[in-house]
């Protein structure tokens, strides 16, 4: 199977650019926040204590998750039911942060994410992707962009939603996500040896896509 790890902090633009190559590609694409997304859904639902491991723990052992692809696209369900939109909210995405903290959580998805690069040939996205789920992917992408533009970026998406954000508060919401992600102690966000950083600031969509299809292209 074929795989291609692209990782990188809030709002660089991972989950576009890896739909488009894999939908260019004819791979699937596999969206590893939509999974921690889910776990936190469910522990926001149980009122779980975010803080609280044995709490986070318990309720992701016990989570009925599950991931359908209907026509390229992926869907998270939880207890049977397609939360796929429900999990975009922001709230959602800070608990995803929180949640994904803990190896208990970690140790059931990145399972699950194994198995998917096993299975397909696959585009996936995420933080851990090239160092811990698929460290013999044949190629690794490290997105960036300057906090600025991922703010921006991020305040565009919302507002396009209906969500009112300011940008300010945008901006130390990714400065604290980015914080969270690459010091906690398990699988924090770091480049792999081996990837490729390609830096977004200004580039277009359709230049990051097409990047890394050459970049792809040139490695197989
Ligand atoms: O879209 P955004 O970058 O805000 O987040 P996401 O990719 O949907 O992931 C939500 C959160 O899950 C991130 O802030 C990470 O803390 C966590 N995550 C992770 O730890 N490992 C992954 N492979 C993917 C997401």
């Amino acid at each position: 199977m074929k795989q291609i790890a692209i990782d990188g902090p809030a709002g660089a633009g991972k989950s576009t650019v890896a739909r488009e190559v894999a939908e260019k590609l004819g791979f699937v694409y596999v969206d590893t926040g939509a999974m921690y997304r889910t776990i936190a859904l469910d522990c926001i639902l149980k009122n779980a204590d975010m803080d609280n491991e044995e709490d986070v723990g318990s309720v992701c052992k016990a989570s009925d998750i599950d991931i359908r692809y209907i026509d390229g696209a992926q869907h998270m369900y939880l207890d049977g039911t397609d939360v796929s939109e429900r999990i975009r909210k922001e709230e959602v995405g800070k608990a995803a942060s929180s949640v994904a903290r803990y190896s208990a959580v970690r140790a059931r998805l990145v399972q699950l994410q194994k198995g998917l690069g096993e299975r397909y040939n696959v585009v996936m996205d995420g933080r851990d992707i090239g160092t811990q789920v698929l460290p013999e992917a044949d190629l690794k992408i490290f997105l960036t962009a300057s906090v600025e533009c991922r703010a921006q970026r991020r305040f565009k998406e919302l507002t396009d939603k209906g969500e009112k954000r300011d940008p300010e508060v945008i901006k130390e919401d990714i400065r604290n996500r980015d914080y969270n992600d690459s010091h906690r102690a398990i699988s924090p966000l770091v480049k792999a040896e081996d990837a490729i950083e390609v830096d977004t600031s200004d580039m277009s969509i359709l230049e990051v896509t097409e990047k890394i299809i050459d970049l792809f292209n040139e490695k197989i």
